[in-house]
């Protein structure tokens, strides 16, 4: 499966805020968006998977343009975590997560056997089984988060799209959501699409990056190809080096002395 954004131009009332990108995102892969704040990244993530209309352009899954889909049928295709999202606060956990189930549903059948092992297993892998009777208002940030990527989860997608997976969560549930999301697209052959601020993160989980610079592409390539010290003077105007250390697989950025 792949999906492919031509010429797309993207604007909210009469601001362009997204233009002439071209993009291909293919399953198996992790790609992932950088980008300053207010470049357009969750624009683009909304606009290529239908969240969002687009003005100029046209974005095509396996050849056939977005809009040709039918609600559930893209659904089975592509799970989207938004940046931000919220549920009724008296859901329960497992109550969310089986919502991951409604593309594969009949109106008059509701969770079968089958989902509900999906559902389970989604709530194991990301580690909130033990929180399955709770409410979602009473999960912390990080662990209602965990959900969320469950529910996309449970959604069997060919291609999962997240939205900054990691806000709310502390360096130690950062970097397992990063072992959680390396593992479902080593395991399931889940495309993975997500936008990160952590260039260190992307470094190393990426298999592709995209780098967004007021609505336009700046640059793709290898992670390593693609982070360097020019780009982060020129995008983010920020000074650093790009270091490698014996013994890791990728480099690391070293920030200048903040002070
Ligand atoms: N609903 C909206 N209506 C009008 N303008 C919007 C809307 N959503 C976003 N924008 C504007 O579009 C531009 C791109 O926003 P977008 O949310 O795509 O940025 P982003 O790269 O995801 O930023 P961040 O890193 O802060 O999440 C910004 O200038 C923003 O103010
Ligand atoms: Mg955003």
């Amino acid at each position: 499966m792949e999906i492919r954004a031509k010429n797309l131009q993207v604007a909210y009332g009469d601001t362009v805020v997204v233009d002439k990108l071209n993009i291909h995102l293919e399953k198996g892969k992790i790609t992932t968006i950088i980008g300053p704040n207010g470049s357009g990244k969750s624009t683009v993530l909304k606009a290529v998977t239908r969240l969002l209309n687009y003005q100029k352009g046209a974005v095509y899954l396996n050849g056939r343009e977005l809009h040709k889909f039918g609600t559930k049928e893209l659904a089975q295709q592509i799970g989207v975590l938004p940046q931000m999202h919220t549920a009724p606060p008296d859901f329960k956990v497992k109550d969310l997560v089986s919502y991951g189930r409604m593309p594969y549903q009949k109106w008059y059948k509701r969770n079968q056997e089958q989902d509900e092992k999906i559902i389970e297993w989604a709530m194991h892998s990301t580690g909130v089984y033990k929180l399955k009777e709770k409410s979602i208002q009473e999960c912390s940030g990080g662990e209602a988060q965990r959900v969320w990527i469950a529910t996309v989860m449970a959604q069997q997608p060919e291609m999962m799209f997240l939205d900054e997976p990691t806000t709310y969560l502390d360096i130690s549930h950062q970097l397992e959501t990063m072992r959680l999301i390396k593992k479902v697209n080593q395991e399931s052959g889940i495309g993975i699409v997500m936008v990160l601020h952590d260039l260190g993160q992307a470094l190393e989980i990426s298999d592709h990056i995209i780098v967004i610079q007021n609505g336009k592409k700046y640059d793709e390539g290898r992670p390593e190809d693609v982070i360097t010290a020019k780009m982060m003077k020129e995008v983010y105007n920020v000074d650093c080096e790009v270091v490698w250390l014996k013994g890791r697989k990728k480099p690391l950025i070293v920030y200048k002395e903040i002070c």
